[in-house]
């Protein structure tokens, strides 16, 4: 995270302290750096470089407009799984023909506007939804660009709640039924084939996954072509991990580069799904300890963030980096549990963590750009954190503190 660097013993974000950001924006809050998502857009285009693709970011792992924003200037496409991924995109000024549409539970309202808009491509993932979208087309008089989402029952070996490429998951068609769903779709006048996709999982932190379930799709691809059925756009999915602890993913530059030898003698164009790898190492959430208090040995740090602001570590028990923003060393460091205010024993952001701190003090979460506020809720009826995107010495406030009036005004009492 090197746009987050200390300066002068402060955490800084690109050239703003985060403690300015704190006091004028209050906590909790999330920190965006500009330099950090386009260095990791480049990261993947630079990959690429000399080989048709396109570079869909995940939207679900950070939706911020402005996030969507900086990646549209960067000529980036965008993987959406919702209608509402697809307002977001178009409202931060994203290119409709980049986008292509996973997801096992697309509606016929969001295939529909999908279609209207133009959209690149339909990752289609089961028999009825093929149907659904053929007869939508045709009633438009149009064709929907479809790949098949393949799930090639490769062990992604990751988290069991971010695996997907595994046959008990809801995830794709098997190989054998894609087989029969490719010659269907071949009949059908609202749908043309264009590609083949496939996502196995996320937060993988080796390539040799990526490259058994490559194995598995091209088998099928070259099957297919045998019979006339010919697929030029090549979609490997997401899913590639960030250093969180002591990780040691693979770089884009690696798992690209490990793709494209496999490639190497097919004109295909190759599309990737990338959310995590492009946001979470951009972002920090800010929160201030309230309070400290013992129970028995156990010695707790209150803040004012909580689980539903942060919901990894209590659903995925995932380790989130946690450092004060203005490290002091006169404070005794101590073992805390830092946990939130919400009325659950699993909200905790952070567990015994050895900490020099004290009531009042700033810390940051680190790694905090992805899942995060886009896995956000209300719960306890808190406002929903402030979301700031920094830009060298500019801040921009790209989501403004929720007030309780912003979440009243949805509900009426019964009168
Ligand atoms: N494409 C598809 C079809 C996906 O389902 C996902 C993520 C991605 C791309 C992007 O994967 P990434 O590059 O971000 O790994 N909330 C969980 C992660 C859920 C991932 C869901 N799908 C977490 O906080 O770890």
């Amino acid at each position: 995270m090197k746009n987050f660097h200390f300066d002068n013993n402060q955490l800084m974000a690109e050239d703003v302290p985060l403690s300015q950001i704190a006091e004028q924006f209050g906590t909790p809050c999330f920190v965006y750096s500009r330099a950090a998502l386009e260095q990791h857009y480049r990261d993947y285009e630079e990959a690429l470089t000399g080989c048709q693709h396109l570079i869909c970011y995940a939207v679900k792992a950070n939706s911020n407009l402005a996030v969507l924003s900086v990646l549209a200037k960067m000529g980036s496409g965008f993987d959406i799984v919702s209608g509402g991924e697809l307002a977001r995109v178009i409202a931060a000024g994203g290119d409709p023909a980049k986008v292509i549409f996973s997801g096992v539970g697309k509606s016929h309202e969001e295939m529909a506007a999908a279609l209207d808009a133009g959209i690149q491509c339909f990752n289609v993932e089961s028999a009825l939804e093929l149907e659904q979208l053929n007869t939508i087309a045709l009633e438009k008089n149009l064709r929907a660009p479809v790949s098949l989402r393949v799930n090639p029952d490769v062990d992604a070996g990751t988290h069991p709640y971010i695996s997907t490429g595994l046959k008990e998951n809801k995830f794709g068609v098997s190989m054998e039924d894609a087989r029969v769903l490719y010659r269907q779709a071949n009949t059908l006048e609202g749908i043309e084939i264009i590609g083949m996709d496939c996502h196995i999982g996320s937060q993988l932190t080796t390539i040799a996954p990526f490259l058994a379930a490559l194995d598995r799709t091209l088998l099928l691809l070259d099957e297919l072509a045998c019979e006339g059925i010919h697929i030029t756009h090549l979609d490997i999915g997401g899913g590639l991990g960030v250093q969180y602890k002591d990780e040691t993913p693979p770089s884009p530059q690696e798992l690209i580069g490990a793709v494209r030898e496999v490639l190497a003698e097919r004109s295909l164009t190759l599309v990737l799904e990338p959310g995590r790898s492009i946001c979470a190492n951009a972002g920090v959430l800010l929160t201030r300890v309230n309070n400290i208090k013992t129970n028995g040995e156990h010695r707790f740090a209150i803040v004012d963030a909580a689980m539903n602001d942060i919901i990894r570590p209590a659903l995925y028990q995932a380790w989130m980096d946690v450092v004060p923003v203005l490290p002091n060393d006169n404070i005794p460091a101590q073992t805390y549990d830092l946990v939130g205010p919400i009325c659950e024993s699993g909200d905790f952001i952070a567990r015994q963590r050895e900490l020099s701190i004290s009531t009042g003090d700033l810390l940051a979460v680190k790694s905090a750009g992805a899942y995060c506020f886009a896995m956000s809720s209300n719960y306890n009826t808190r406002n929903r954190a402030a979301e700031v995107l920094v830009d060298g010495s500019q801040l921009h406030l790209a989501r403004r503190r929720e007030t309780y009036q912003d979440q009243l005004a949805l509900e009426t009492p019964l009168g």
